[in-house]
């Protein structure tokens, strides 16, 4: 899950490239290079670290150049270093290649090759694959699109490459397999990136590059082709996104800023879709696959991270007011455990980046078992957008911190829409109960609202308790993967050690952890499960444990046994999670940005994990 940005045209590459990095820096941020060709010859420079290093490192280097191929890593084969950060070069020196994603044969091709003399500077899979290529051209005396096209019908895995040669300083080739790959269109230029990001400053033409296809790239020429050598009549798409979309707009960092733009994106998820006049709801993707999910003798959710804990919420309300089983699967697991999918199984996929490999393969093996997709992603024309039969954008807009936050609470208003359609459709839900949740999902922007507007007492909590070693996260009903998702945002952004727990499943063990030193959250909402987590509260209380709980406007008992509360709106119990887990991003911010964690690229994360 790399980085990867190119440019040819008549314009300085480098800078390009370079800020193109900054943008994509979220993907991966372990080691970064560029390589240019001036004066035909290659020259190739990479650095151990951030961005800013490799641009600390060619300050004074004159790097002329019209061609441009640059990459941010985030290390699976090699550790993060100079020597197997990318672009690698050919033996012959004539190549410069990077890649994104991850070549499963690797080692008996390097086997191979290092028997025929070939040398290897790094330990990546990715010198291996250019080395093949190089051999492959040398033998065929072929073109290096023809040894390029041989090699990858050889390898097994997932890539995305850029290939440059000394000897052609007018093209770029690339090619893309499972990892992700946008061209901009600009006029005798054009650009090249893992996603739209650092291209939408300069063009809104883009074609996104389909699984095993090629593209040959020059000024003023697009060429895409498939494996088959046979060309692809590119799809032009335009992007709906603005350049201030991905600026930080004044805020510290990207994840402030995505907490604080809830209540918009919220509104631009439900604008549209939820027509308050008419009092309906209208989501073209499930509209015209409505028999299929209301015939649906099970549904199936799969997804990873924060959007399984989306897809758990779901599982609550889909169940309660649909009446359909749900099951809700980890997508590596899934995509591993030869599940058992019957032909018309709807199948959920949740994803912010719409390129989690782990949820991609998942939803292939799926697709092939004769499953209907339903998918609810972010990322406009992202892999499992396309792959999907059908779907339902979240519009949170690009979420460019690590962590996910607006995407999560557009992933909730889109399945509550979807379960209430379905609902409807079904007969399983009374008028009443569905007008009554309409007008509460109508209400959430501005309760959210309403909550940023108290960040600040989350500051104080959270200076409280930044020294702890370790967190509890308790939740009941709709609230426990709200838990789940609290634990998982202070893990992320902290790096302390947190576990989210059904409230009620302390007594069969996790309980034995609880000493004065132990801050434990609840999530602790009014619903039909207030009086037993309130009980929850006493156990832990009893045993000397912090309780910081979150509570609903007016509840008098909570705060009697809590050490830090912090009060929300009332809503149903059903849209109550989408306001319960704000407190919880914001604490987790603040712990994080007062432990000087660089809470926007935490170590060791990426934003879309797009390798398996
Ligand atoms: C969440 O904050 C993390 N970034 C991570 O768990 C993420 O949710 C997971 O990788 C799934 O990503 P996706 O929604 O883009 O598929």
């Amino acid at each position: 899950m790399c980085g990867i940005v190119g440019y040819i045209g008549n314009r300085e590459a480098y800078p390009i490239v370079l800020k193109g990095l900054k943008r994509l820096e979220y993907r991966g941020y372990d080691s970064t290079g560029v390589a240019i060709i001036q004066d035909g010859k290659l020259q190739v420079h990479k650095k151990k670290g951030k961005v800013v290093e490799l641009e600390d490192a060619v300050v004074g280097i004159n790097m002329h150049s019209n061609i441009c191929i640059g990459h941010t890593r985030w290390a699976t084969h090699g550790e993060p270093s100079d020597r197997n950060a990318h672009p690698h070069l050919s033996n012959n020196g004539r190549f410069a290649m990077l890649h994104n994603g991850i070549i499963e044969n690797y080692a008996p091709i390097k086997k191979e090759l290092i028997s025929k003399g070939y040398t290897f500077k790094s330990d990546t899979d990715t010198e291996v694959l250019l080395n093949f290529i190089q051999e492959i051209q040398d033998n065929n005396k072929s073109t290096l699109e023809e040894a390029l096209r041989i090699a990858l019908k050889r390898i097994v895995g997932a890539y995305c490459i850029l290939l440059i040669d000394q000897d052609d300083p007018e093209t770029i080739i690339a090619a893309r397999k499972g990892s992700p790959l946008v061209i901009g269109i600009g006029k005798d230029e054009h650009f090249l990136a893992s996603d739209a990001s650092p291209i939408i400053e300069y063009t809104k033409e883009v074609v996104y590059v389909n699984d095993y296809e090629i593209a040959i790239v020059k000024k003023d020429e697009l060429i895409l082709k498939n494996l088959g050598n046979e060309k692809q009549t590119p799809f032009i798409q335009k992007l709906d996104m603005e350049l201030a979309a991905i600026e930080k707009g004044g805020y510290e960092h990207f994840m402030l800023k995505e907490i604080f733009e809830q209540p918009e994106t919220i509104y631009d998820c439900l604008r549209g879709r939820l027509l308050h006049e008419e009092l309906e709801i209208v989501m073209a993707g499930v509209d015209h696959n409505i028999d299929a999910l209301t015939n649906a003798s099970r549904i199936i959710i799969v997804a990873c991270g924060t959007s399984w804990h989306a897809g758990l919420v779901a599982e609550y309300v889909i169940e309660e007011l649909c009446r359909i089983p749900v099951e809700v699967e980890y997508a590596s697991e899934f995509r591993y455990r030869n599940p058992i999918v019957h032909k018309g199984d709807v199948i959920i996929a949740i994803s912010q980046s719409g390129e989690t490999a782990d949820t991609l393969v998942a939803l292939e093996k799926a697709k092939e078992q004769g499953a209907f997709i339903f998918g609810v992603v972010n990322a406009v024309g992202s892999s499992i957008a396309r792959l999907s039969h059908a779907g339902a954008y979240t519009h949170s807009g690009p979420e460019i911190g690590v962590a996910s936050t607006k995407a999560f609470t557009g992933q909730l208003a889109v399945l509550n829409m979807m379960a209430l359609k379905i609902a409807k459709a079904k007969g399983t839900i009374k008028t009443e109960y569905y007008l009554h949740l309409l007008q509460e999902l109508q209400d959430v922007p501005e309760k959210v609202e309403a909550i940023l507007k108290n960040a600040d007492e989350l500051k104080v909590i959270a200076a409280k308790y930044v020294t702890a070693r370790d967190f509890l996260f308790l939740g009941r009903g709709y609230n426990f993967p709200i838990a789940l998702e609290g634990a998982l945002k202070l893990k992320e952004i902290s790096y302390i050690h947190a576990e989210g727990y059904p409230a009620a499943e302390m007594k069969h063990g996790p309980i034995a952890l609880v000493d004065e030193n132990l801050p434990v959250v609840f999530i602790a909402t009014k619903d039909s499960y207030h009086e037993k987590i309130i009980s929850n509260m006493q156990e832990i209380k009893a045993r000397k444990g912090k309780v910081i709980s979150i509570i609903t406007d007016g509840d008098e008992v909570s705060p009697t046994l809590s050490n830090d509360t912090f009060s929300i709106p009332s809503a149903d119990e059903i849209i109550a999670p989408i306001l319960s887990v704000i407190p919880l991003q914001l604490l987790s911010y603040y712990v994080g940005t007062l432990k000087d964690v660089d809470v926007d690229k935490p170590r060791n994360l990426a934003k879309s994990v797009t390798v398996e």
